[in-house]
């Protein structure tokens, strides 16, 4: 049985921002099929302890980066937990990096790096009679573990970092060098320095043994300039430890003939009632273009912009367009000024039952973003099948199978894909969607396979208990 520490920052169901979440939160049940036993290190948010069962103290620390903590072993939600009880740190209500303001902690560096500190002291010492071979990071949360077990000698430990998104780097002004307990000798190009600044995420990515990326395409993408974020020579630099492993979605908690949020169906069929439902939900009327649906964070990465621009291809057709998402107040403000009677219904806010509604009665999901490291509401659209219009880019491209002439004659596509990533291009894919949805048969034949298509988590599952396997025995 290998025994794997999860580092991570947000997990779900517990507390969520994004994608990030889902799979902190599903990778410990799909590895326990395999033989991988993983307990997840989480930050003692409010919502974490409130949910912590039998919550045991297993360790205490006089000064965790400025006050008193007691590391927790329990269970919660089916996850098996360590979580850190720090108060001075974690004991905020809501967004686990934003505060009231709206803008990040201004501690943040140091609360994520007393996380990643006590990974690496959990994976240097053990707790609750427990130490793991592996310790496993998720983004620049947790990129500070590797730095830190440079500091607590424990050589046989093996570390692998997962890049969820090369956007966050875990900046901090150099002067906070000492109270982030790093080793001043590293603050160089091969360590963690990053222009200038301290960066977590590079420290993780400079000391992991092995780094991992969310889907094939974005761990090419990694190592170019245009997506690299200026990490891109990392990347190449460490091009031979770096796998990219696709995403799956939680199968249970995303199943149309179970979901308790819908009207069941195990056809595309039975869309239409959750259709009219969802119609109904939004103040729209029927219509004969197509219903599509986005729910997402609304930031630059979305390509959020680029839609409004490109919509007059949609409405022009007869469609309509329901929206459910927040972030960015500008981008917040031109979904709101752009709701049209009829075609166009937004609602700002974060509902988790309302987005599987939306999955369920859409036609269509647009996922337009600039870049998109995996993206997983393309695979709730696949699994329910709501067809994906996407952008050919990182998960993106290696999840959908565009309605090229070819596919189409073959009967294998299962969405649309454009390319490149600008107004224009999504404008003519919303047209194309428009004469799809108008042939029935050919629409039907991309849904059925939409819903064939695997989307769970059995191969990449395995990709992981295979790259521990790999990482443990090649000493
Ligand atoms: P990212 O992690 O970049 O935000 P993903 O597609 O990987 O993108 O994951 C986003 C997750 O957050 C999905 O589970 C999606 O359904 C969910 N989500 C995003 N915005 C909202 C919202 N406003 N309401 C409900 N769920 C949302
Ligand atoms: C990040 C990415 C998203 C990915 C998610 C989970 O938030 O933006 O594409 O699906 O992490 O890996």
């Amino acid at each position: 049985m290998m025994r794997v520490l999860s580092v991570a920052s947000e997990c779900a169901p517990l507390v969520k921002t994004g994608g990030l979440a889902d799979v902190a939160g599903a990778l410990p049940a799909a590895l326990a099929a395999r033989d991988v036993r993983m307990r997840t290190l989480l930050p003692g948010y409010p919502a974490v302890i409130g949910a912590l069962k039998d919550g045991a103290a297993v360790q205490t620390f006089d000064d965790l980066f400025g006050g008193p903590a007691t590391l927790l072993a329990g269970r919660a939600a089916g996850l098996d937990l360590l979580v850190i009880d720090a108060p001075h740190l974690y004991a905020r209500p809501g967004n686990p990096y934003l505060g009231p303001d709206g803008r990040d902690w201004p501690d943040n560096p140091e609360r994520f790096a007393a996380l990643s500190w006590v990974g690496a002291r959990i994976a240097a010492d053990g707790a609750a009679e427990w130490r793991p071979q592996i310790v496993h990071g998720h983004d620049w949360q947790a990129g500070f573990v590797t730095e830190y077990l440079r500091q607590m000698p424990a050589s046989d430990v093996r570390s692998v970092l997962t890049i969820h998104n090369i956007a966050f780097t875990g900046n901090a002004d150099p002067g906070r060098l000492h109270a982030l307990r790093l080793d001043p000798a590293r603050f160089h190009s091969d360590g963690y320095e990053y222009w200038g600044k301290i960066s977590a995420l590079k420290a993780g990515l400079v000391g992991a043994d092995a780094l991992t990326t969310v889907s094939p395409t974005y761990a090419q993408e990694l190592m170019t300039p245009e997506f690299g974020m200026g990490l891109d020579g990392v990347m190449r630099h460490r091009r031979a430890a770096l796998t990219g492993i696709l995403n799956g979605i939680d199968e249970s908690a995303w199943d149309p003939a179970t979901d308790p949020a819908i009207t069941n169906y195990r056809r595309p069929r039975g869309k239409a009632a959750n259709k009219a439902a969802l119609r109904a939900e939004f103040g729209l009327p029927d219509a004969d273009g197509p219903l599509c649906v986005i729910i997402s964070r609304m930031t630059q990465q979305k390509g959020l912009d680029l839609l409004l621009e490109a919509l007059p291809a949609l409405i022009d057709e007869g469609g309509q367009l329901a929206v459910l998402g927040s972030g960015d107040p500008q981008l917040e403000n031109a979904f709101r000024a752009a709701a049209l009677a009829d075609h166009i219904a937004v609602r700002i806010g974060y509902d988790e039952a309302l987005s599987h509604r939306m999955i369920a009665g859409g036609d269509a999901i647009l996922v337009p973003s600039r870049f998109e490291p995996c993206g997983l509401t393309q695979l709730y659209g696949l699994r329910y099948g709501t067809v994906p219009l996407v952008a050919l880019t990182g998960g993106l491209a290696d999840t959908v199978i565009n309605a090229s002439p070819a596919a189409l004659a073959r009967g294998v596509a299962t969405g649309i894909q454009f390319s490149p990533v600008d107004a224009a291009t999504l404008r003519n894919a919303l047209s194309r969607l428009c004469t799809l949805y108008k042939t029935p048969q050919t629409w039907s034949r991309i849904q059925a396979n939409a819903m064939a298509q695997p989307v769970g988590w059995d191969q990449s599952a395995q990709a992981y208990a295979d790259l521990y396997a790999g990482l443990t025995t090649t000493r």
